[in-house]
């Protein structure tokens, strides 16, 4: 893909629950290789507009174009394919409490073995519950490293610490290597130094396998790293970083509505007194 393709794009999007319209006439264009924070109060739409690029909420108004594909339109298989290149971090991580730590990390894997050989017509209704094969293994130990907790594959999610819990759900996120990575509110809940672990990760993700990525978070902290800082692999700390800035957008969510959309910079100059409840100025 060119520097600029669209990796996600909402044309004049919304969506309504019976009353409430969680999303109104939302309208912007996900580039590749761009980070999108996405700042919000409770309840303005930010998890609602996560679930709509994905097909999981649907739009009552407008277009969503994932991937170059108007993902209405789809049929459910290609719908399927099409979301197994988005990996998710869910509100909370939302790991399976019931599955090791293993399991969890498997489950995209091994429900994308299931979905390409059901393509093939491949009978597995005899089947037990698949079991990890060797070269699924090496991803999770691989997607497990990348978090730094290559050793918790037998444990059970409630054994691990918060922050540990929420490793593992990016860990989960970025096993199968998708190309667009959604986050919603992946510091929420945690202490900053924990929280600046897992933003940590979150720049390591985008800069060591160039993905795209929609942030949401409460914490400007985190879109303040995003938009300031790259990965340092030689001693897997955040350094400084100028063009950093160029590939982060802001976007502020009000009531359905999507009121800014724009660089840290000009985010910091907004006016607007909603908008500027955002920023963090030190
Ligand atoms: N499945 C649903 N049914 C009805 N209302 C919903 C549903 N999902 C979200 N909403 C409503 O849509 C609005 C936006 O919700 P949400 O996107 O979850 O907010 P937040 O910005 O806190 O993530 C809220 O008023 C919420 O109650
Ligand atoms: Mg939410």
């Amino acid at each position: 893909m060119a520097q600029n393709d669209s990796i996600l794009r909402f044309e004049n999007v919304s969506v309504t629950f019976d009353t409430v319209e969680a999303l109104k006439d939302v309208s912007f264009d996900l580039k590749e290789g761009q980070t999108r924070i996405i700042l919000g109060a409770a309840g303005s739409g930010k998890t609602v507009l996560l679930k709509t690029a994905i097909a999981l909420d649907c739009p009552s108004a407008g277009k969503v174009i994932l991937f170059g594909q108007e993902i209405q339109n789809l049929r459910e298989q290609q719908l399927f394919d099409i979301r197994r290149r988005v990996g998710i971090l869910f509100q909370e991580g939302a790991l399976f409490d019931s599955m090791t730590v293993e399991r969890n990390v498997a489950y995209p894997l091994i429900s994308l073995r299931t979905a390409s050989e059901s393509k093939k017509n491949v009978d597995r209704s005899k089947d037990k519950p698949a079991e990890p094969t060797q070269s699924i293994r090496e991803r999770i130990q691989q997607a497990l490293d990348f978090v730094e907790l290559g050793q918790t594959l037998k444990q059970f999610p409630d054994e691990l610490s918060g922050g540990m819990q929420r490793r593992v759900a990016i860990a989960r996120a970025v096993v199968a290597q998708p190309p667009l990575l959604l986050y919603d509110s992946p510091t929420a809940g945690l202490d900053p130094i924990t929280a600046h672990t897992i933003v940590t990760l979150i720049i390591k993700e985008r800069d060591l396998d160039n993905t795209t990525a929609l942030v949401v978070t409460h914490r400007y902290q985190d879109g303040n790293l995003a938009a300031n800082f790259r990965y340092n692999p030689d001693n897997a700390q955040l350094e400084p970083d100028p063009t950093a800035a160029e590939r982060t957008i802001f976007m502020v969510m009000r009531e359905g509505k999507l009121v800014f959309e724009g660089s840290q910079r000009e985010l910091e100059a907004s006016t607007d007194d909603y908008v500027s409840k955002f920023v963090k100025r030190d």
